[in-house]
């Protein structure tokens, strides 16, 4: 598995939050097809709750790899959804085809797991121009000692680029 670049594919508020009540805090249909049109048939990396807020619609176009420590695993919607219980398990996988690119979607455990471990060679991130209320915060400060540049500037949000 280890073989491959993973890139980190999130969008968060001016203060880091990602999402509430097990879903995202706003709705905005430009960025989230700027989810779907860079994930499309690629490889998504995520823990179990942000699986459980994608549609299966979603899901189905691309192949998905969801962390999980349970050993009853959900039941899968689709064929392309294989779990795994541990960073280990994870760096045991075979391969991804060289064709595919990997992006580690989130949510806040997962994205602090990559970051901490030095697993991530690049990070797309959009910030959300207002503040929204929610439970779930994606610590910024893992990113601070990145270089960044804007890719798209948009009226409600900005995607960054960040390396390191
Ligand atoms: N704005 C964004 O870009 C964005 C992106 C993604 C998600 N979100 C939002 O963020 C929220 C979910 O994020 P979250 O941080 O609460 O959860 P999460 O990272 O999506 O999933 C957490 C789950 O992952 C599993 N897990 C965590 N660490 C693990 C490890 N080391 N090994 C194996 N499994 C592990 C556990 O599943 P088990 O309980 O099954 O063991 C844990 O409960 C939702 O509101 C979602 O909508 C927002």
């Amino acid at each position: 598995m280890n073989n491959k670049k993973i890139i980190g594919l999130m969008a968060c508020d001016p203060r880091g939050v990602i999402g509430n009540k097990g879903g995202l805090p706003w709705s905005y249909p430009e960025e989230l097809e700027h989810f779907r049109k860079v994930t499309f048939g690629q490889v998504m990396i995520m823990g179990h709750k942000t699986f459980e807020s994608i549609p299966s619609a979603t899901l189905k176009d691309r192949f998905n790899i969801v962390f999980s420590r349970r050993s009853q695993k959900p039941s899968e919607p689709c064929e392309n959804v294989i779990f795994v219980s541990s960073l280990n398990d994870f760096l045991a996988l075979s391969p991804i085809p060289a064709d595919k690119e990997i992006f580690m979607i989130g949510g806040a455990e997962i994205a602090k797991l990559f970051l901490t471990a030095d697993l991530l060679s690049a990070f797309l991130l959009t910030k959300i121009h207002d503040v929204y209320e929610g439970d779930t915060i994606f610590p910024l400060s893992l990113l601070q000692d990145w270089s960044y540049e804007i890719i798209r500037q948009e009226k409600h949000f900005t995607i960054y680029k960040y390396v390191h």
